[in-house]
């Protein structure tokens, strides 16, 4: 059997286990229908597992709540990409030790990225007895069985998996959003950048076949998806392993041809692969969104050869200058980070230029943390803490003037927006194509819609505006 097959006849038996587990958790709810909370830490990565966790709960027959005290099952999905993203989550699982003293039935589990940490999984298998699964990134399509076990075998459950550079295709699905959604195209990462632990925690860069992308895109724009997303560590090299010649871009224009009135977008673009071929096809295809999210990290050379990024500040600002002279009104965004082990002043000082240089439309911006397992946690790191939430505090300043001068250009401009959400009573937050988020006073039914709207004001990096005529 392929690689494939398995993975199906693998499905199949997770999908038998998932049949009996719907009698078995009905029972455990006391004879009602179990209601199960779902929290996603980190990124677009983990919302998209998530997705599949909910998916797989729903055929359980299970019922979602946004309220703890109600559920029968509490399942956190944990990022481990920095110190305080998992803070939050050992802050968060202690606050859960007395709902479960009032509720012995409640199944807490742990999932994600932190699971995938040796130290982290025996820290809370530790610390909180009151935790009953933990699993990690690998084992995901194993989630009926291993719930099946937690609550039927009567003790606490660790499993952590290897990757077994399998795509586990056919997954429940149970998406958040009904006209905005993610669309993974690859998963793991290959690129090993010296701070960062996702290559660690996620393992190896492999991608979903085209055909198998483009049907799920299908599905999402029959459904009435009107905002799509492409996700990836690096989608720059995605198809890397696929027999037949296929690459990023071709993928994007394959997606854009779909018939129907929707926007792509994608994200994260690694610098080193980002091509030229890559913003022709956006710039000539009006679905593509006019928003690149390119990651920095750094603009000083010696700091981005630390951090084994792979890419010079040069080649860096040549394709984003490529990006802006090919696609009017582009928006650019970025990822920075402050404070790299060993990064000077002076250093820091090179990428406060990089920004004034490009005008991002937003970055965002983490000073450095630590990652056990990763080489640049043991790089010498003299800089204290404060110091380099001084430089932060100095980027955050350079960044907002440019942001401000760039909403208060856009006033009196009109842009075609997706109505997303409701901000606060009568106001809606719309966002245009190049990911600018712009209030409008409109009824509430117009979200999910898109319209035409006209920049009236700016307050600081606030846009508002006001519907026109179509
Ligand atoms: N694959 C994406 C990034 C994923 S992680 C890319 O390569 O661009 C998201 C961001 O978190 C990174 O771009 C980086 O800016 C930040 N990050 C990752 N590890 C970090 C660490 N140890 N400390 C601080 N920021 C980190
Ligand atoms: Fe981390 Fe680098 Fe991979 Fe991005 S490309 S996930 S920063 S190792
Ligand atoms: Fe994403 Fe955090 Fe994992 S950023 S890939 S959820 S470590």
């Amino acid at each position: 059997m392929n690689n494939a097959d398995t993975a199906v006849e693998e499905l199949k038996r997770q999908s038998e286990i998932t049949s009996q587990l719907q009698d078995i958790l009905y029972l455990r709810a006391g004879n009602k229908q179990p209601k199960a909370f779902v929290h996603t830490y980190g990124c677009q990565q983990n919302v998209a597992d998530s997705e599949k966790i909910k998916g797989m709960l729903e055929k359980a027959g299970c019922a979602f709540t946004e309220v703890k005290e109600e559920a029968d099952i509490i399942i956190f999905n944990t990022c481990a990409v920095r110190e305080h993203a998992e803070d939050r989550v050992f802050g968060n699982v202690g606050a859960l030790k007395a709902l479960k003293k009032k509720k012995p039935s409640l199944l807490i589990a742990l999932c994600g990225c932190m699971m995938e940490q040796e130290h982290i999984a025996e820290k809370i298998y530790k610390s909180f007895p009151y935790v009953g699964l933990v699993f990690g990134t690998h084992v995901i399509h194993k989630f009926p069985e291993l719930l099946y076990n937690a609550v039927t075998g009567g003790k606490r459950l660790v499993e952590r998996g290897y990757d077994d550079g399998k795509i586990y295709e056919g997954m429940p699905l149970r998406r958040d959003g009904s006209f905005k959604g993610w669309l993974s195209i690859m998963y793991g990462c290959d690129n090993f950048c010296t701070y960062c632990i996702v290559p660690h925690v996620r393992g190896r860069e492999r991608s979903r076949r085209p055909e198998v992308v483009l049907s799920e895109a299908r599905n999402m724009v029959r459904a009435g998806f009107k905002d799509i997303t492409l996700l990836g560590q690096n989608v720059n090299s995605y198809g890397k392993w696929i027999d037949e010649k296929t690459d990023f871009a071709s993928l994007l224009a394959d997606v854009a041809d779909i018939d129907g009135d929707f926007w792509v977008r994608f994200m994260t673009s690694h610098p080193k692969d980002a091509s030229r071929r890559l913003i022709d096809t956006m710039a000539s295809n009006p679905k593509i969104c006019n928003h690149l999210h390119l990651p920095f990290q750094s603009g000083s050379d010696r700091v981005l050869n630390k951090m084994n990024r792979r890419y010079t500040r040069e080649k860096y600002l040549e394709i984003a200058n490529y990006a802006k002279s090919r696609i009017p009104d582009l928006s650019l965004t970025s990822d920075v980070i402050v404070g790299f082990p060993g990064e000077t002043y002076e250093e820091f000082c090179e990428t406060l230029d990089l920004i004034r240089e490009v005008r991002f439309t937003s970055l965002f911006t983490f000073i450095y943390s630590p990652r056990v397992g990763t080489p640049a946690a043991k790089f010498d790191d003299p800089v204290p803490h404060e110091e380099k939430a001084k430089w932060m505090g100095e980027l955050l300043r350079v960044q907002e003037e440019i942001a401000a001068q760039r909403c208060a250009g856009m006033v009196g401009k009109k842009y075609r927006v997706l109505v997303e959400e409701q901000a606060r009573d009568g106001v809606l937050n719309s966002r245009t194509q190049n990911n600018i988020v712009v209030e409008i006073q409109a009824p509430s039914e117009l979200i999910g819609t898109f319209q035409d709207v006209e920049i009236t004001e700016a307050r600081n990096w606030i846009l508002r505006g006001k519907l026109t005529e179509k």
